[in-house]
């Protein structure tokens, strides 16, 4: 592939996490990336690793119109088009309904539903010039299922959930897909500053897998929705969760009574 026809994805929330994990994902299959994100200390120090001819690293906040509307275009100029944006910057106020102020509410509400609303509108007439592309919003499952402490995460992954949807059904005219991958626990820097130890327990009481996922095992579905061999698939929210979204209760129970001892004994 010549440097000129290289694919070319937006990555938010690029700095760190699920979304340098992505960013990387992309480098390694041939892509250029755009990391974008609003901290500027973080991408800081990224820099010295993740500065390449096929990256361009861009300080922005994907809640504020004319930051996006910057970024796109700069990634436009810099790399002449855009085949994928990828919507993952996000925050996480864990707080109870009754204590979720206005601010919070606002604040999350604004980062993690109004950022991709405004970056697809952005990027989507630029994908367009070159035949369209694909977006992938990061939802998450606590937009699938209600929990407690997440009444404006929660809320804000359950929009984004419908508002792929409402993306997918308008854009698919103009060649551009749009997907939502809902993680499970990943044990990165938002997860562990929102994640007790008794949360800990009881994400690993609730997955079929009984254990967190990896960063790059979100990073390898985002890319794969990206790629051609995704081409018809539009508009849906697929769970990277170890199994969450599919169960009920009864898994700490049925691990109890199916501990390798307990077979051993029974065969
Ligand atoms: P993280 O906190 O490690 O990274 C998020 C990045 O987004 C940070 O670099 C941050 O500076 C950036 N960011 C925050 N607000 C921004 C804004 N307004 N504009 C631009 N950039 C901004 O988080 P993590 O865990 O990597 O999460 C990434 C995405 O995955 C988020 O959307 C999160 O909600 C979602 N997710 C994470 C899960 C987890 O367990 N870690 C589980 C389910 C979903």
């Amino acid at each position: 592939m010549t440097p000129a026809s290289k694919s070319t994805a937006i990555v938010t929330g690029a700095a760190r996490g699920i979304g340098l994990a992505i960013a990387r994902r992309f480098l390694a299959q041939g892509w250029r990336v755009a990391l974008v994100d609003i901290d500027a200390q973080t991408l800081g120090s990224i820099r010295g690793e993740m500065e390449t001819p096929d990256t361009l690293i861009i300080e922005a906040d994907v809640s504020d119109p004319a930051q996006v509307a910057r970024a796109v275009s700069e990634t436009e100029a810099h790399f002449g088009r855009i085949d994928a944006l990828v919507n993952n910057a996000g925050i996480a106020i864990f707080k109870p309904v009754l204590e979720t102020s206005y601010e919070d509410w606002s604040r999350v509400l604004a980062v993690n539903l109004t950022g991709p609303f405004l970056t697809v509108q952005a990027a989507a007439p630029v994908m367009m010039k070159s035949g369209g592309g694909a977006v992938v919003n990061i939802g998450s499952i606590s937009g699938q299922r209600a929990s407690t402490l997440r009444v404006a995460y929660g809320t804000s992954k359950a929009g984004l959930a419908h508002l792929t949807k409402q993306q997918a059904a308008e854009l698919a005219e103009i060649g551009i897909r749009v997907n939502c991958v809902a993680p499970g626990p990943v044990d990165t820097a938002m997860a562990k500053a929102v994640h007790s130890a008794e949360i800990r327990a009881d994400y690993h009481d609730a997955i079929p897998l009984n254990r967190y996922g990896t960063e790059e095992e979100i990073a390898e579905v985002v890319v794969f929705l990206c790629s051609p061999k995704a081409s018809y698939l539009t508009g849906q929210t697929i769970g990277v969760d170890g199994g969450f979204d599919a169960s009920g209760i009864g898994l700490p129970t049925l691990r109890a009574t199916t501990r390798p001892d307990d077979r051993e004994s029974d065969t």
